[in-house]
């Protein structure tokens, strides 16, 4: 018999160039999604002070920068995200179990020093946007993708983060493998009818709910639709109904 879980959660992707689109799509969102994801792009342009602005309208934010250097260059990177206050943050797990282990005891213990909650940490194990092919002429070795995304998630729960980035085809089985509590958050989310865009990996929002994604990152079906707050909505009310089933 299936455990009823609570519906996975919308985490919209604030792939934008500058700050004002990012805060009027945080207002306009918010309250139906209260996760926001400030990549590369936003925060390369806009600097820290965006994450500062988002979270003074209530949001809570995903920092998704990839961290992936050696561990004391991650831990020190870690330490300030954690300063800044976001809620949940990315490293890379090809930057190995020490690196990751670094990030993870550098979150423990600037949150425990500022008396606050500790961000979730995740590890990004293949980018949705890669396909078996192009990940062998990366890597040089064949294999099927599904193998290379679970021995990184093992890696990644050994060193102690919290769980990882992967496609919805993988969330299952790393589940399955690594238990209930090791968090997935899967982009690559495509809901019925919407463009893949630059993604390989996709699935619809109901997918990700059935094979047990935590959070569901979700941007350009949000964010370029006409009324990006009922593109939200939509998603929310297939997760529901999917738990329904
Ligand atoms: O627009 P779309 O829904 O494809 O956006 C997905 C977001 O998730 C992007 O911000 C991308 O950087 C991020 N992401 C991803 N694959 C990963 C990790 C993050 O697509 N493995």
């Amino acid at each position: 018999m299936n455990v009823r879980r609570a519906a996975p959660a919308v985490i919209a992707a604030l792939d934008v160039e500058e700050r004002g689109r990012a805060l009027a799509l945080v207002r306009e969102l918010s309250p139906a999604v209260s996760w926001f994801k400030i990549g590369s792009r936003l925060f390369t342009a806009e600097g820290p002070s965006i994450v500062e602005g988002a979270k003074g309208l209530g949001a809570s934010i995903f920092l998704d920068l990839k961290f992936h250097d050696i561990p004391q260059t991650v831990a020190g990177s870690v330490r300030a995200a954690s300063t800044l206050g976001v809620s949940m943050m990315t490293v890379h797990t090809s930057g190995g179990v020490e690196m990751m282990r670094a990030a993870a005891g550098a979150a423990a213990e600037e949150s425990a020093r500022r008396g606050t909650a500790r961000p979730i940490i995740v590890g990004v194990t293949v980018l949705t946007s890669l396909s078996a092919g192009d990940l062998e002429r990366i890597l040089g070795v064949p294999g099927a993708v599904r193998d290379h995304v679970l021995r990184r998630a093992a890696l990644a729960r050994e060193a102690g983060i919290d769980g990882v980035v992967a496609s919805v085809e993988e969330a299952r089985e790393i589940k399955r493998e690594l238990g209930d509590s090791f968090a997935v958050v899967t982009p690559g989310i495509r809901p019925a009818g919407a463009g893949a865009g630059d993604q390989k990996r996709i699935a619809t929002p109901r997918a990700a709910r059935e094979a047990g994604s935590d959070y569901l990152v979700v941007g350009r079906p949000i964010i370029d639709a006409p009324s990006p707050v009922e593109a939200a909505r939509a998603i929310l009310r297939e997760l529901e109904e999917a738990g329904a089933a």
